[in-house]
């Protein structure tokens, strides 16, 4: 499996190699930069540790190496100052976003490439690429929430002293202002997190708050995440090439899922080769299902506003139409009751097969 990263010469795209390199799974690392030097002496580098990581094809090039990928990985773009939000660089790095799209469609995906996008404002940039790359929706990903939810684990495991790879709680909607934490499924070790010693409301407000401010956080102390982003495309990466079907909260177009239509917006979601092999519609609390809804609606305006500005933006080269807030759901449901006496534990499936936007 080659993985190709775009933007391959910057902070997030050259620690995500580095990160493939020491995971040892995927087969070629392919760097692709707008600087080609810096590509190239990034490729360079992580070459010189083959022969201790793995037996990995590393290379430095140009798009003309996209047919040849199986997983597209895009993280070129600007970044935000530490006082932006993601989305006020929506007007900055649309056009530049373009480009690398029309790169990439000029150069020619397979049919059954994978895109990651993970540069910012992740979920709008997914929707665009959704539309504007001509591939099945479930091909199209963006990082969404996985980052987020990666640092709340941590940030939580560092605050009660719990091992942090037994801490488990997930971070939906927006990777942004209006990102929304899910504790009503939040657990270390299996066991309900609000049940540990040092838990209050008050440090779980503060958890949160801290873990949404942590991209800015970074970016005023060394200019920008790259470490723990790079481990979170991996988990992705690794996901696919491995079919492990994890579920990860990442995002991509939905219709129907939580009520939710024509956004890309992270909620739980089977990563395997094919994608987003379906996408999952855990009961949540109100507060949390009103907060993804906004969550939806916030992305939408700014959907919306991205189409208005750029008429380009606007092209869908897929054979889909364009969906309406009506428009029926191509989702399969399969609904599993709980047999338990709270019955809380409905699991509908929203698989993305056939129909709608993913023809
Ligand atoms: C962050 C960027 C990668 O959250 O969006 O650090």
């Amino acid at each position: 499996m080659i993985v190709s990263v775009i933007g391959g010469g910057g902070l997030v795209g050259s620690c995500a190699a580095y990160a493939l390199q020491c995971g040892g799974v995927v087969s070629g690392i392919d760097l692709i930069d707008a600087n080609a030097d810096k590509g190239r002496g990034e490729a360079l580098d992580i070459l010189h540790g083959t022969s201790i990581a793995a037996d990995q094809r590393i290379r430095a090039g140009s798009y003309e190496l996209i047919p040849e990928s199986d997983i597209v990985v895009i993280t070129a773009g600007l970044r935000r100052k530490p006082e932006e939000s993601r989305l006020d660089l929506i007007g900055r790095n649309v056009e530049l976003f373009q480009t690398i799209l029309s790169s990439v469609k000029l150069a020619g995906l397979k049919r059954d490439a994978i895109v990651l996008v993970v540069s910012n404002p992740v979920d709008v940039l997914t929707y665009l690429a959704t539309r504007q790359l001509g591939l099945p929706s479930n091909q199209v990903i963006s990082l969404g929430t996985q980052l987020d939810s990666a640092r709340f684990r941590s940030l939580i495991a560092d605050a009660l002293k719990l091992p942090p790879t037994q801490v488990t709680a997930t971070i939906l909607g927006e990777h942004g202002d209006s990102m929304v934490p899910i504790w009503s499924a939040a657990q270390a070790a299996g066991l309900p997190l609000d049940k540990f010693p040092g838990w209050t409301a008050n440090t779980a407000d503060a958890l949160f708050a801290k873990t949404r401010g942590s991209g800015a956080e970074v970016i005023k102390l060394k200019g920008g995440a790259g470490f723990a982003v790079g481990l979170a495309i991996r988990e992705v990466i690794h996901s696919i090439a491995l079919d492990q079907k994890r579920i990860l909260p990442v995002g991509s177009l939905v219709n129907g899922v939580y009520g939710m239509r024509d956004v890309c917006i992270s909620v739980p979601s089977v990563i395997g080769r094919k994608g987003v092999e379906s996408q999952i519609e855990i009961e949540l609390s109100p507060k949390e299902l009103s907060g993804l809804r906004n969550s939806a609606k916030v992305l939408r305006e700014t959907i919306d506003m991205v189409l208005a500005k750029n008429p380009a933006a606007n092209t869908s080269t897929s054979a889909a139409k364009p969906s309406t807030a009506v428009a029926p759901s191509h989702a399969v449901k399969v609904t599993m009751g709980s047999g338990g006496s709270t019955g809380s534990a409905r699991v509908t499936i929203s698989g993305q097969r056939g129909g709608g936007r993913n023809g």
